[in-house]
């Protein structure tokens, strides 16, 4: 496992462990931590000049969380961009989250800080695709799991994200035909645990389908008695293995109320920082892969503390999306908030 403070990705370059095994797919070098400090006091000041607020992902590196207003999954960074009275929006994420957010607000700046912080399971999806298919039955209703473009959004009838798609699908009209996209593993798992029956797209996380049976039943081996958390973009053979199955957010959930004093979490390996700091009395292990100690999403590792404060004080790169796609999209994204909006008890 990789620890400390890190720099930019360097493509082709393996850090390696004392027994030679890679750590990870690429290196970051240590940025010193007075660098760190300096930077982040610079952001800060930044960030109130602009009455800029910074929305992170669980998967960001430590010193971008660190300094972020609110860190968490797909789900809650959607309600906070909804929520936000802030004028600009820094989202530190990858691209399909910050167009979320922009989305929601289309008269604010987005700001993010690598405009190439890109998904492969929106890649897997483009809208010409979606729309050939949806042709084929007029009874489609379709839901996009938020890793998708905006223009793919504008073709769905609603959103989900791995925190409330199980109970979306519960809630789709039961005389239509699901058709679930772009993720095949978090739809199989849905149609799991729902029983409902859908079409789903062939795309999946190049990140989470890495982890195997193999690995993980080894690990299981190594640390008897601790539960295994695991995302459901994995393999089903994966999910299988685990004590819980759920998005990045309910991962902090299950660790907060679990007896146990180790957990093993198989999802990205950036999540480590925030389960550390939300449960410091308990130790995590990150699941390895067949080739790495641990799982990094390159994508979300494009984001660095010296691009974010690059992003505020030249206010770009920003998200820019065309009015019609933007008032597509809206529809069925709000449509998500407000099915996975907790109600009062009557
Ligand atoms: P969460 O919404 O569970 O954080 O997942 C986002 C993601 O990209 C997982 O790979
Ligand atoms: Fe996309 Fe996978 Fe990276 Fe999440 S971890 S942003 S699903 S490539």
């Amino acid at each position: 496992m990789t620890t400390g403070y890190f720099r930019p990705y360097v493509l082709g370059m393996v850090a390696l462990t004392e027994n030679g095994a890679p750590v990870a797919p690429g290196v970051r070098i240590p940025l010193p931590p007075a660098r760190i400090d300096a930077l982040s006091r610079d952001i800060l000041e930044l960030k109130r000049r602009l009455n800029a607020v910074i929305l992170a992902h669980n998967y960001q590196v430590p010193e971008i969380q660190d300094v972020a207003d609110f860190v968490g999954d797909s789900l809650g960074l959607a309600r906070q961009a909804a929520r936000t009275n802030a004028e600009v929006i820094v989202f530190c994420g990858v691209h399909f989250m910050a167009e979320t957010a922009k989305i929601l607000n289309p008269r604010k700046t987005v700001l993010l800080p690598d405009r190439d912080a890109g998904c492969s399971l929106e890649e897997s999806c483009p809208a010409d695709q979606l729309a050939a298919l949806q042709a084929t039955n007029p009874n489609f209703y379709t839901i996009a799991y938020v890793n998708c473009s905006a223009a793919v959004k504008a073709l769905s009838d609603v959103i989900c994200t791995s925190g409330n798609a199980v109970n979306l699908v519960r809630a789709c009209p039961a005389d239509r035909d699901l058709l679930f996209v772009p993720d095949e593993n978090l739809g199989s798992w849905v149609m799991e645990q729902t029983g409902r029956p859908m079409t789903l797209w062939k795309g999946n996380c190049y990140v989470h389908v890495e982890f195997t049976h193999a690995a993980i039943s080894k690990l299981r081996r190594a640390y008897p008695g601790a539960p295994l958390v695991v995302h459901p973009e994995c393999v089903k053979a994966v999910r299988l293995l685990a004590d819980e199955v759920c998005s990045t957010e309910k991962m902090i959930d299950y660790c907060r109320q679990t007896p146990a004093k180790t957990i093993l979490i198989a999802t990205e390996a950036g999540m480590l920082h925030r389960l550390k700091k939300s449960c410091p009395g308990q130790e995590f292990v990150a699941a390895p892969t067949d080739t790495c100690q641990c799982a990094e999403c390159k994508f979300m590792k494009m984001n660095t503390l010296e691009k974010l404060y690059d992003c505020l004080i030249n206010r770009r790169p920003q998200v820019e999306l065309s009015e019609e796609i933007m008032a597509k999209a809206r529809l069925p994204i709000e449509r998500m908030l407000e099915m996975s909006t907790p109600r009062p008890q009557p």
